[in-house]
């Protein structure tokens, strides 16, 4: 049997203040020091392996991924406020219920979304300011939770309603860093009522969404929107789901869908304005398209361009930069003997700047997902994840950002006044600020 190296206790505490601030640079550096597996010892049965090996976090996600569930912080964690459901479960309960929202998200179920995407996306963008230097991080988060909100439940003036639901799902999700950062300070957290008056808020959630459900079913209206598609989802039993399941699903598609989706929004435009000729080359292919005239799924088969420069800046940005699973079984992976319940931390951000696999990887070359250049990146590309938890919404965000991205560019050229993209890994990867100018072309 191999052996990995372990980094004790001492030498994390010791630099806990800068990891706790951007674990990224540490990371790195282990890496670089111990290769592309190394483990941290925090104590009695409290073991975390970090990996950047392509095939071993394709055998954790995906070919063994029977022995490897998410952990604590994904489920009880984060659960606690968003509640139980999609991706916040584990085992049957999980499996029963991808099987039955999956059909819901395939592609041709999604191109009945697509004229309600450009319509609210078209609608967000009018609160763009232009010729003003401004962070767009926040817009783009409220366009991607008004598009999410949009898709589940057409046609309604919800708009209101949906501020505070994304405000409660911010807060919330604050409040997770917070305790995720400074585990030792959770009893304090507790004594103060912090975690209860979060907890309350997300009772709030809950019945902001009852209430615009139960609207929706008085109405008798069908919509063909995705509501309408989860409302008549069926178990194999056939029979439907609950409603408090049927609100803890929709929480957690806000939750999941709409924070990852403005942050690679944000890198994507960040990227093009600090490369000017990318940016031309964009509009080029951008500026016949008119997503309000003709068919919007045939327009997005026309913008191959656009699709490579958010592919790139998910490579070098993936919003969900590592993924964490628990082992239920030991195990022994590369000859390395492992003990169940380690917690493993897939790096997704260090294997997307691997040398060994990318080319002069820390640059910006949207030419790598050509058709005509696109080598097999099945292997080690997982801005999305891989295997039978992949991103349910992959296709969904990846529809939406090109309509978003071409529009912007085919408006405005725009440029930013950063000299450098500062990242701000919290549990997704955000730029720390994403300010832009939009010039009207
Ligand atoms: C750029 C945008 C997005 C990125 C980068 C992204 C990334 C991911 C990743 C990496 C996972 C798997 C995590 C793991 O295996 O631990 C995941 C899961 C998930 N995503 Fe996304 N996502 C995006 C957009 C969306 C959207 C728009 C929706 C819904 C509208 C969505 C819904 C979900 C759900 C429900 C899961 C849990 C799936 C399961 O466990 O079965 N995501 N996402």
């Amino acid at each position: 049997m191999k052996k990995i190296t372990t980094i004790s206790r001492f030498e994390v505490l010791k630099n806990r203040k800068e990891i706790l601030k951007n674990p990224l640079p540490f990371h790195a550096k282990y890496f670089q020091e111990h290769g592309h597996t190394f483990r941290i010892n925090l104590g009695k049965k409290n073991t975390w392996v970090f990996t950047k090996n392509p095939q071993t976090i394709k055998y954790i996600l995906q070919k063994n991924h029977k022995n490897y569930q998410k952990s604590v912080l994904q489920t009880d964690d984060l659960g606690k406020y968003v509640g139980r459901g999609l991706l916040t479960s584990n085992g049957a309960f999980w499996r029963k219920h991808r099987r039955m929202i999956q059909p819901s998200f395939h592609k041709k179920k999604l191109v009945g979304l697509l004229d309600i995407m450009v319509e609210s996306i078209q609608r967000e963008l009018v609160e763009l300011k232009p010729n003003i230097e401004q962070d767009i991080l926040p817009m783009m988060g409220d366009m991607a939770f008004q598009v999410v909100a949009q898709s589940l439940f057409s046609a309604s003036d919800l708009r209101k309603r949906m501020q505070k639901l994304k405000d409660i799902t911010i807060e919330n999700q604050q409040m997770l860093i917070k305790e995720m950062r400074l585990p030792y300070l959770k009893w304090w957290f507790q004594m103060t009522g912090e975690i209860r008056h979060h907890l309350k808020s997300s009772e709030e959630a809950k019945s902001i969404l009852n209430t615009i459900i139960e609207e929706r079913i008085d109405s008798g209206k069908e919509k063909d929107d995705l509501f309408d598609m989860l409302l008549g989802a069926t178990y194999e039993d056939g029979t439907h789901m609950p409603r408090k399941q049927l609100i803890d699903e929709v929480l957690i598609l806000f939750t999941a869908g709409h924070e990852t989706t403005a942050n690679a929004l944000c890198f994507t435009l960040l990227l093009l304005a600090k490369h000017k000729e990318l940016q031309e080359r964009l509009y080029l292919e951008v500026h016949n398209v008119n997503f309000e005239k003709g068919n919007v799924m045939e327009q997005l088969s026309l913008l191959p361009y656009t699709k490579q420069c958010i592919e790139e800046a998910m490579r070098l940005y993936p919003p969900a930069y590592f993924f964490d699973r628990s082992s239920i079984e030991d195990d022994t992976i590369d000859d390395v003997a492992y003990k169940k319940d380690t917690v493993w931390l897939l790096s997704i951000y260090e294997l997307h700047r691997h040398k060994d696999f990318w080319q002069q990887p820390e640059a910006f070359n949207p030419d790598r997902f050509a058709s005509q250049n696109k080598r097999d990146f099945s292997d080690y590309y997982f801005p999305f994840g891989a295997g039978p938890r992949m991103c349910i919404g992959n296709n969904f965000a990846m529809y939406e950002m090109i309509i978003i991205i071409a529009i912007l560019a085919k408006r405005y050229s725009f440029t930013t006044p950063l000299e450098k993209i500062e990242i701000d890994p919290l549990i997704t990867l955000r730029p720390k600020k994403a300010v832009l100018k939009f010039i009207p072309r």
